[in-house]
């Protein structure tokens, strides 16, 4: 499969590319930096990783820069996953509009705009492929700070589900993975008591694998799973 993924320089996008990667599919990432675990993967799987370095700030170039000098029509995009995403932690009454607009860009337009040209890629080449959008837990819980990033991702969410019913004839799929806590650079700057906190809100007392999100991705990709679209499946340690 062709998978078009976004956030691939660390992180759980760097997770899903190389789970993709290892069960022999092509990954097409996208992200503003270029890491040296990324460079790594690129030198071992020369024929099946592409990169595109791109900022998601700009949605508005989405089609000239990803779906023109990057995948055009010939290359038919069999998944799409739409994993970037920024974190705006602040409460509310801190409310500042150039932050808000940089993370809807970011986290809802971008991600909007690539489900577009993802479809009509699909259906240019006949494929009924599969869109998946990374959410998180704090869309349906909610945690102090988190008002503006998680109203982004509920966005999302409600995207998905239409979407899903919008193209479900077509053999499109679309639909979410949550996951809960992970230990990436997203959460740099929680503190350990912080993070207790939040692993005594979930059943299992811990933080999410990234490898448990990364295999659910993989399954919403293909075909043991299709018969599932418009849906929302949890990876969060069972957060309560
Ligand atoms: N970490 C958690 O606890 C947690 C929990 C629930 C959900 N999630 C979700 O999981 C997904 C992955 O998060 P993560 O924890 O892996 O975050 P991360 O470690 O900060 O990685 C984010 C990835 O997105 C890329 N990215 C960020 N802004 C971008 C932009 N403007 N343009 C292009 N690429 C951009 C980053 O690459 P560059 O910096 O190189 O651009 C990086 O590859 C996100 O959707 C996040 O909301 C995370």
């Amino acid at each position: 499969m062709n998978v078009l993924i976004t956030g691939v320089s660390k992180g759980v996008g760097l997770e899903i590319a190389k789970l993709f990667l290892e069960n022999g599919h092509h990954v097409y990432g996208i992200s503003r930096t270029e890491s040296p675990e990324l460079k790594a993967l690129e030198l071992q799987y020369p024929e099946q990783l592409f990169f595109k370095l791109f900022d998601l700030l700009l949605p508005e170039k989405i089609r000239e820069e990803v779906f023109k000098s990057f995948v055009s029509n010939h290359i038919p995009i069999h998944v799409l996953i739409n994993n970037a995403a920024m974190a705006y932690d602040d409460i509310v009454t801190n409310l500042n509009i150039d932050e808000l607009r940089k993370m809807f860009d970011v986290n809802l337009y971008s991600p909007m705009f690539l489900t577009k040209y993802a479809i009509r890629n699909m259906i240019y080449n006949r494929v009924e492929g599969s869109i998946i959008h990374i959410s998180s837990i704090s869309a349906h819980t909610g945690y102090k700070g988190l008002a503006m990033y998680a109203a982004s991702k509920g966005a999302l969410q409600s995207f998905s589900k239409n979407v899903s019913r919008e193209w479900g004839e077509r053999g499109i799929r679309s639909n979410i993975v949550v996951p809960g806590y992970m230990e990436t650079a997203m959460n740099a700057k929680l503190t350990q008591d912080h993070k207790n906190r939040i692993f005594k809100r979930t059943a299992l007392k811990k933080e999410t694998d990234m490898q448990s999100v990364a295999e659910t991705v993989l399954f919403l990709a293909g075909e043991k799973s299709k018969s599932i679209t418009g849906q929302e499946i949890f990876v969060d340690s069972g957060t309560l």
